[in-house]
C-alpha cells in the first residue's frame, strides 16, 4: 500500500527538520527569475528537491530546485528556490505537495512569489503587485478527493486566501520603500502557451488584473492547513495583445532579474513584521 499524502508530508518535513536546527514559521516560495533572495542568507543549509522524499522535481527553466533554509535579518525561513507547474505534467495535488510540507514543518505563514503577465493597464513591465484574490482557472484543485481532516475541513474558506494584515504589511513596506503599493487579483491558467489576446480581454472583463500559471494550488492547500499567505507576482510583461509584440520567456527571466533588488529589499523589510504577527 503507497502511503497517504499526509504521511508523505509528515516524513519529508522530518527529513528536512533532521538537516537543520532552525526552526522556521515563515515559508517562501520563489518563482520564475526570483530566486535571488535565497542566495544571501545567513547559516543556510540547500537542500536539493531531489534528495526530500515525495518531493516533485522543478525542470522549468529559471528554477533552481532546491530548498534553501537559513536566517533573513535574524528570522528563520525555510525558502523554495522554484516550484513546479501543472504544465511540467503535475498534478495538482503534486505542486502543492511542498506546501503541505512546509505546513508540517510548522511554518505558519507562507510568502509567494511569482512573474506574472499585467492585465492592468495601470502596471508597467517590472511593477510588484500584492495579490487581492485569485481566479483559479486551472481546471483542477489540489484538494480533489477524499479529504485528509489531519490536513484540514472539506471545503476551506477563501474569502481570506490573501491574509489582510499581511497584504496591509506588504503594501506600507511598499511604499516606504518607494515602491508604488499595487494590489490585484491574479488569473491563474494552466499554461504552458501564453494567452491569446482574446483570452486577456476575457481575463479582464472577469476582474483579472495578472496572469500566470503557478501560486493557486499552494494557496488553496496552505489555506486548508490554516496557513497564512501573502503573494506577490512581478510583472515581468505586458500580458498578450496589450503591446504590439509577442511574448518571449528570456524576457520574462530578464525582467525578473532586473526588479530582483526592488523584489528582494520588498521581502526583507516585509519578513520581520510577519514574523512579528506569527509569533515567530
Ligand atoms: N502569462 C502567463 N504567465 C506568465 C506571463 C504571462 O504573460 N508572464 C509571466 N508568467
Amino acid at each position: 500500500m503507497t502511503p497517504d499524502i499526509f504521511t508523505c508530508a509528515e516524513f519529508a518535513a522530518a527529513f528536512i527538520l533532521s538537516q537543520t536546527n532552525l526552526r522556521p514559521r515563515i515559508g517562501l516560495v520563489l518563482g520564475s527569475g526570483l530566486g535571488a533572495f535565497a542566495d544571501d542568507l545567513t547559516d543556510p543549509i540547500r537542500i536539493p528537491y531531489a534528495q526530500i522524499p515525495s518531493f516533485p522535481r522543478s525542470t522549468a527553466i529559471g528554477h533552481a530546485g532546491q530548498l534553501v533554509i537559513g536566517k533573513s535579518a535574524g528570522i528563520p525561513v525555510a525558502v523554495m528556490q522554484g516550484r513546479v507547474h501543472l504544465y511540467e505534467g503535475y498534478s495538482a495535488a503534486e505542486v502543492a505537495f511542498p506546501s503541505r510540507v512546509l505546513g508540517r514543518m510548522g511554518i505558519r505563514a507562507l510568502v509567494l512569489t511569482n512573474a506574472a503577465g499585467g492585465i492592468n493597464l495601470e502596471y508597467g513591465q517590472g511593477a510588484l503587485v500584492v495579490l487581492r484574490d485569485h481566479i483559479n482557472l486551472q481546471g483542477q484543485n489540489p484538494l480533489t478527493g477524499p479529504n485528509d481532516d489531519r490536513f484540514g475541513h472539506r471545503f476551506p474558506d477563501m474569502t481570506y486566501a490573501y491574509s489582510p494584515r499581511f497584504r496591509q504589511i506588504a503594501l506600507e513596506e511598499a511604499q516606504r520603500l518607494s515602491i508604488a503599493p499595487r494590489e490585484g487579483v491574479y488569473a491563474a491558467l494552466a499554461g504552458p502557451s501564453y494567452e491569446t489576446p482574446a483570452e486577456i480581454r476575457y481575463l479582464r472583463a472577469i476582474g483579472a488584473d495578472l496572469v500566470g500559471m503557478s501560486t493557486v494550488s499552494e494557496t488553496i492547500a496552505a489555506r486548508h492547513m490554516g496557513i497564512e499567505v501573502l503573494a506577490i507576482s512581478c510583472v515581468t510583461n505586458m500580458a498578450a495583445g496589450i503591446l504590439d509584440k509577442a511574448l518571449d520567456h528570456e524576457e520574462v527571466l530578464e525582467v525578473g532579474r532586473r526588479v530582483m533588488g526592488q523584489f528582494v529589499a520588498l521581502l526583507r523589510a516585509v519578513l520581520p513584521r510577519l514574523a512579528n504577527e506569527t509569533g515567530a
